[in-house]
């Protein structure tokens, strides 16, 4: 049976509530809840919550401004558009969200629009692009699977080698290119489906870089 998709921005406007993102009351976001019937959407809608990879990023950005001010920003798997509107409270010139699926599109569009950020939203998939004209790229928890991992490892490696920064945010998911990366700071943040009463878990800012470049090849190639 085909299922016939509502329009985007409608289904959120209607089933989604502007409220402050979790652990990150400057950005206010439409946030699922349990009335929200997203199961009624085709695949996983990851930009309905925030990701503690993200969470992370983005708390980053609001601490230390001087990470981002005045630089072009590409927000790599977007979800929500959390890091990028971090980045554009913080002071980022410019910056671009990414993301493949349109429900995110729409809902960073709107998530824009509710913090009066401006936002470029791009629906190509920037992976399979040369390099974009950017001084930065942030990339928040976008190792959730071994083949999206090897993926965006080797993306972020093509971008690394032609002098685009590029920091990560995740909790230490089991993909993640441990190898490839450095650690620069850790946050508390509550990951999706972590309840609001307990402990938040952490999640750790790195920086990406080939310091193994045989390891990211090996990536690549596998
Ligand atoms: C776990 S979510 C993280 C969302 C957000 N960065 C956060 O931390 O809250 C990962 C997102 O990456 C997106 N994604 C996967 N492959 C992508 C690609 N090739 N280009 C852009 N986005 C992609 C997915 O659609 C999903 O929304």
């Amino acid at each position: 049976m085909t299922r016939t998709l509502p329009d985007a921005t409608a289904f959120i406007r209607a089933n989604l509530r502007p409220g402050p993102a979790p652990m990150l009351p400057e950005i206010t976001l439409y946030q699922a809840h349990p009335g929200s019937g997203l199961s009624r959407l085709a695949g996983v809608p990851y930009w309905a919550y925030v990701w503690a990879g993200g969470a992370a990023l983005a708390r980053h950005f609001l601490q230390n401004p001087g990470t981002v001010r005045g630089l072009r920003v590409l927000d790599l798997g977007a979800g929500s558009g959390v890091v990028g509107i971090a980045a554009a409270q913080a002071g980022a010139a410019q910056v671009i969200c990414a993301e493949t699926d349109p429900f995110a599109r729409a809902a960073i569009a709107l998530n824009a629009a509710l913090n009066s950020v401006q936002i470029e939203v791009m629906a190509a998939d920037v992976t399979a692009l040369p390099p974009l004209d950017v001084d930065l790229i942030a990339a928040g928890d976008v190792f959730y699977s071994a083949d999206l991992a090897a993926h965006m490892t080797a993306y972020l490696g093509s971008c690394h080698a032609a002098g685009v920064s590029i920091l990560v945010g995740d909790p230490g998911r089991a993909f993640l290119p441990r190898h490839c990366l450095q650690p620069m700071a850790e946050y508390p943040v509550r990951d999706f489906g972590e309840a609001a009463g307990g402990p938040p878990g952490q999640a750790r800012v790195f920086a990406f870089a080939l310091p193994e470049t045989k390891f990211c090849n090996a990536m690549r190639l596998s």
